[in-house]
């Protein structure tokens, strides 16, 4: 499967620990907002290879729920911090530096992730994100589709609105083969 999300991946007691090891280090930094050419806008983001036991387990659980068993990963975690009125415009993360899967664990907010194929822009899919899930994206949704995390004003999903709030998400990756 391509795409899967995965509700409830992590427990309220979860979240608030990967919020308690990664807030210290995230209000060092000010949100971004002024590259008009960048892909995210709104956000400050750091990169974790030291975590505590607690959050060390909830990553093992993702790398072993998203990854095929042997697979290198990218050592450090990318966790990523969108302001309130922050948003990811359309984009494919690089083929140099990140491999097959993408796999993202969502703190704080519910929002809707987008895909659109890139060579077809008809063909395109919505997905929930809700604050505690894991969503996956493989192989031909992480190549061939852009993906993006709509603004609150334009986060809707199937006719319902999704109000998003500042969201921070936590990103493991593997490597290019
Ligand atoms: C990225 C990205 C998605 C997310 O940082 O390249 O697409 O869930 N992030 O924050
Ligand atoms: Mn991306």
């Amino acid at each position: 499967m391509h795409v899967e999300v995965r509700q409830d991946f992590i427990t309220e007691e979860e979240e608030k620990e990967l919020l308690r090891e990664l807030e210290p280090g995230l209000k060092k930094r000010r949100y971004e907002f002024n590259h008009w050419d960048d892909a995210i806008h709104g956000f400050r983001e750091t990169e974790k290879l030291q975590w505590g036991s607690e959050c060390t387990g909830v990553l093992a659980r993702v790398r072993a729920t998203a990854f095929p068993e042997g697979s290198p990963l990218l050592g450090p975690v990318h966790v990523l911090d969108l302001d309130k009125t922050g948003f990811i415009k359309p984009h494919v993360d690089s083929v140099k530096f990140c491999g097959s899967t993408i796999a993202g664990i969502c703190l704080l907010s519910d929002s809707v992730m987008r895909l659109v194929r890139e060579e077809n822009s008809a063909d395109w899919v919505d997905l929930l994100l809700s604050r505690r899930s894991l969503y996956i994206l493989r192989d031909e949704a992480r190549f061939k589709f852009t993906h993006e995390i709509l603004k609150d004003e334009e986060s809707y999903f199937s006719g319902q609105k999704v109000p998003r709030h500042r969201r921070i998400s936590v990103i493991c990756r593997n490597l290019p083969v």
